[in-house]
């Protein structure tokens, strides 16, 4: 496929996908404008996903690994109940900084505690299977190890999504540290009897797992 059908089709699934709601379109506005890697953000697609999964698996508590401005934090927010929480972890204040006032102006943002720090060590605080969801997103060295914490949190039937698990496509051929680790993640979750799992090619690949 040449980059501009490519192009065209991504642009017609954005187009027939639930659109963002004021705040959000703001926030990505935000983040492209102010933020030194604004390619981080999720977006529509994605976040339109994890709405999906929240609404089919009637998902009330979220655990997420890497915040970011705190788009897809909102993305989840706006789709769980009011009494729903979403626990999300970020390793760097100015990033919390900018979450928390985007949070402030949504009214769905009560339902986010940030945790600021290392994810391993805040994944160690929260409480095992008391979750139904996680969403995994952030350095990628340490994919294979939120993902087994993860597993641990949440209960029988919740769900793992972890993304950018095809990484432009170099996991195929892995080069370099990141494509290793996520190369080595994907392998090791296609292997979890614990599991069941399916890769979705959604932007920069979705991987979705269901615990047994
Ligand atoms: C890809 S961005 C997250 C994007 C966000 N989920 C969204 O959809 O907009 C990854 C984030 O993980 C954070 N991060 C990197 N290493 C981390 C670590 N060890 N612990 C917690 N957060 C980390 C980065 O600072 C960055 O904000």
């Amino acid at each position: 496929m040449t980059d501009l059908l490519t192009e065209n089709i991504h642009r017609y699934c954005k187009e027939h996908t639930a659109s963002d709601n004021r705040l959000l379109s703001e926030l990505e506005q935000y983040t492209w404008a102010n933020e030194d890697v604004p390619q981080m953000i999720s977006g529509q697609m994605v976040g339109k996903f994890l709405q999906s999964i929240i609404r089919m698996i009637v998902a009330q508590k979220i655990v997420e690994v890497g915040t970011f401005t705190g788009y897809s934090a909102l993305q989840m927010a706006e789709a769980i109940p009011l009494h729903g929480e979403i626990h999300t972890c970020e390793l760097m204040k100015k990033h919390a900084e900018t979450a928390r006032s985007f949070f402030d102006k949504s009214d769905y943002g009560k339902k986010i505690t940030i945790h600021e720090g290392p994810a391993l060590k805040s994944l160690e605080t929260l409480q095992v299977g008391n979750f139904d969801m996680a969403f995994i997103d952030a350095d990628k060295s340490n994919y294979l190890d939120y993902y087994k914490r993860c597993l641990m949190l949440i209960r029988e039937g919740g769900v793992i999504i972890l993304d950018n698990m095809l990484w432009s496509g170099s996991v195929v051929d892995p080069n370099d540290d990141d494509s290793k680790s996520l190369r080595k993640t994907g392998d090791y979750i296609q292997e979890d009897t614990r599991v069941f799992n399916m890769l979705f090619p959604i932007r920069d690949g979705l991987m979705l797992c269901i615990k047994k």
